[in-house]
């Protein structure tokens, strides 16, 4: 048994997003979240090569990094996080499993076996692993025996077509605790939309082979009402958000959308938390994706969103926040 076990269903889990679900934003998500909404939370993927070696691990150990703040919003919240990675040798798995969980902060991890972006597969890693059982077997294995951490895997239904029975049946019989399934193949990337009918085959599966896995569906889900209906119907347990909470930070908080002030205060907040925690390591750059949440729906939103984008400077997003402040509130 595994904290996995004892997350009380239906539950939710914020996904991994590369350059989204760093620890500034797991933060501010968890400020708005009410306890008992949120379960797991996911760091963006790492890679193992990069983990084993002393220039890579350097390069890629921020994806690693939870500070103290988001530790004691955890603790506050009873959320759980989880570390993911990627690559394509068990040895490397191993060790790096090793190197996660000497950390002292992550209660499991999980290993990327869906995303379908083309370097990772030409690699053989992530979602090219569907398609390479043996490998991917020993991969599970070696980090099973390398880590008392509870072990999760995060996959698709198959490559080119939906393959659920031999796939998920396959990582059934393996020593995982949980498994999400985003359910889509890896020749749509993100397009059209989840099959949630073949996660409930999924559902069915592990019914029948190894009813200790705790599974979790993925893809589209939109909010915590549309997360209850799809665990409903599909016999999982757990629901991933992961696109949608660019449509909405506050969704594991409230059901209603924030006011105004609430929403400038989020972006303020996530703006000056992002510049303390990065300034000299990451890209002011990677903040305008996240601006334009906030701004949706408040008044002029097409100018004020607009002008946000063309910010390139902590200085310059601090100088049309006060505007919008100004007109607005
Ligand atoms: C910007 C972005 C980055 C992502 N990075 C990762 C990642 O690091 N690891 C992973 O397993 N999936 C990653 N994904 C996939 C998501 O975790 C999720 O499976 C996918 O977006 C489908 O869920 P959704 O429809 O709720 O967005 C990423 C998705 C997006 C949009």
């Amino acid at each position: 048994m595994t904290f996995w076990n004892e997350l009380k269903a239906p539950f939710f889990s914020l996904a991994p997003m590369e350059d989204v679900t760093d620890t500034v934003f797991r933060e501010i998500v968890l400020q708005n979240s009410s306890p008992g909404n949120l379960g797991v939370v996911f760091t963006e993927f790492v890679s193992t090569d990069g983990l084993c070696h002393p220039v890579g691990r350097e390069k890629v150990k921020h994806r690693l990094l939870v500070s103290g703040s988001e530790q004691e919003l955890l603790r506050e919240n009873g959320v759980k996080i989880v570390a993911q990675i990627w690559g394509n040798n068990p040895e490397k798995f191993a060790e790096s499993a090793r190197f996660v969980e000497s950390l002292g902060v992550f209660d499991g991890i999980d290993i990327n076996m869906g995303c379908p972006v083309k370097n990772v597969v030409a690699h053989g890693s992530c979602s090219a692993l569907i398609d390479k059982p043996e490998l991917a077997t020993a991969i599970i294995k070696a980090t099973r025996n390398s880590t008392s951490l509870p072990l999760s895997v995060k996959t698709r239904l198959g490559v080119k077509q939906i393959e659920t029975t031999r796939w998920i049946s396959q990582l059934l019989e393996l020593p995982i605790d949980a498994l999400t399934i985003h359910g889509r193949i890896q020749k749509q990337m993100s397009d059209g939309e989840a099959n949630w009918n073949e996660i409930g085959v999924a559902a069915l599966l592990r019914n029948a082979i190894n009813s200790n896995v705790v599974l979790s569906g993925n893809g589209d889900v939109e909010g915590i009402d549309d997360g209850v209906t799809r665990i409903a119907k599909s016999g999982v347990e757990g629901a991933m958000v992961g696109r949608g909470i660019f449509k909405n930070p506050w969704m594991f908080g409230s059901t209603e959308m924030p006011d105004l002030e609430k929403r400038l205060q989020t972006m303020h907040a996530h703006v000056s938390l992002f510049e303390a925690t990065w300034t000299n390591t990451k890209n002011y750059m990677l903040l305008r994706r996240f601006l334009k949440i906030y701004v949706n729906g408040i008044f002029d939103a097409a100018y004020w969103r607009t002008e946000l984008m063309k910010t390139n400077s902590y200085d310059e997003f601090y100088r049309v926040y006060n505007r919008i402040c100004k007109t607005l509130l």
